[in-house]
């Protein structure tokens, strides 16, 4: 396999192609809809949907270049529209460091830009040709909202189970993970078999990189990267670092945890003792373990290929993410 420093050479040269791609789409209505658009844009990204697919492509014999971007650019847009959306729904104030677009451009905007942010993703589908694909791109559409309404309705919960925490990870961020991967096997035409192991690697990549997200409001580096530390927490969202470490936990500290976790708002003190008490119950390490595992699980999946570059770029993206190497 490539070092790190190679993995991520070889994915600036497509992260270029992809932002020229990108920009030239949504350049296309020079309105306030595509003003707010530009502005998603320029806020910066990992674009990890659209690599996903492109590198899926190229694994399957696909030739790289501007042609495929296009069709990747579908899982940016689709992953832009769900964020714009979401910050309301969060009362985010910031994204990527910047104020939200629903506080620079105002809420009725952001929605309306978020609404044909999906349209225009649905349209640029359509150029596969394909209903197999248009099922797969709605689905994901469908998971996404389910997997924002489950979480809403999980805000504040401290007695969240695991399975229920899966399943917010599962439709928030893996199935699309698992969408961007799987659409080039039906493009390609590729076997049943091998359509099914690019499915599973974004789901588990997909859920490695929302755990290893997760332990990042946990673990304090995550002021390092423009989020603050218990933003999450602070939005109401239970996630795998509290609820591993509210089960390992003693009786009276775990019920301590719980009912900080259960606040809408908590002194620095509290704050302090929240991070503690997860540190004690060991769940930031066994959350990082877990995202390891499932990082590990997804770079097997690709075992279905022989080797290639394609094949080790996905497997180094997975195990690097798990890790927040980069
Ligand atoms: C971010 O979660 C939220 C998502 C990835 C999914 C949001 C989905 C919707 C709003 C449903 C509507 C979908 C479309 C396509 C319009 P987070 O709040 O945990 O992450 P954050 O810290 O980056 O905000
Ligand atoms: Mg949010």
């Amino acid at each position: 396999m490539t070092g790190s420093g190679g993995i991520l050479a070889g994915l600036n040269g497509r992260a270029a192609a992809l932002s020229r791609v990108l920009e030239a789409i949504l350049s296309e209505d020079r309105d306030l809809l595509g003003e707010i658009s530009l502005y998603s844009l320029y806020g910066g990204g990992k674009w990890l949907r659209p690599l996903v697919y492109s590198l899926a492509w190229e694994l399957l014999g696909g030739e790289p270049g501007d042609p495929v971007m296009r069709g990747a650019s579908v899982f940016e847009i689709i992953h832009m529209a769900s964020l714009l959306h979401d910050d309301i729904v969060d009362s985010s104030d910031t994204r990527r460091g910047r104020r939200a677009a629903h506080l620079q451009f105002g809420v009725p905007e952001a929605v309306l830009a978020g609404d044909y942010l999906v349209a225009k993703a649905a349209r640029l589908s359509l150029e596969w040709e394909s209903l197999e694909t248009f099922d797969l791109i709605t689905e994901v559409i469908r998971e996404l909202s389910y997997g924002e309404l489950y979480q809403l309705k999980a805000r504040r919960d401290p007695d969240l189970s695991r399975g229920d925490y899966h399943g917010i990870v599962r439709r928030k961020t893996a199935a699309l993970l698992s969408a961007a991967a799987e659409t080039p096997a039906v493009i390609r035409g590729a076997s049943a078999e091998l359509r099914q192991a690019l499915r599973s690697y974004g789901l588990r990549y997909g859920t490695s990189f929302q755990i290893a997200d997760d332990v990042l409001d946990y673990s304090g580096e995550a002021g390092a990267l423009g989020k603050p530390v218990l933003k999450d927490l602070d939005e109401g969202r239970i996630t795998l670092p509290l609820i591993l470490a509210r089960d390992s936990l003693p009786p009276k500290k775990a019920a301590r945890l719980r009912d900080l976790a259960a606040r809408c708002e908590r002194t620095e003190d509290e704050r302090a003792e929240v991070l503690s008490l997860v540190g004690e119950g060991g769940g930031i390490e066994k959350a990082r373990k877990e995202a390891a595992d499932w990082a590990e699980e997804a770079a097997a999946a690709l075992d279905a290929f022989p080797a290639s570059g394609a094949s080790d770029f996905l497997k180094r993206l997975a195990l690097l993410n798990s890790s927040r190497e980069f």
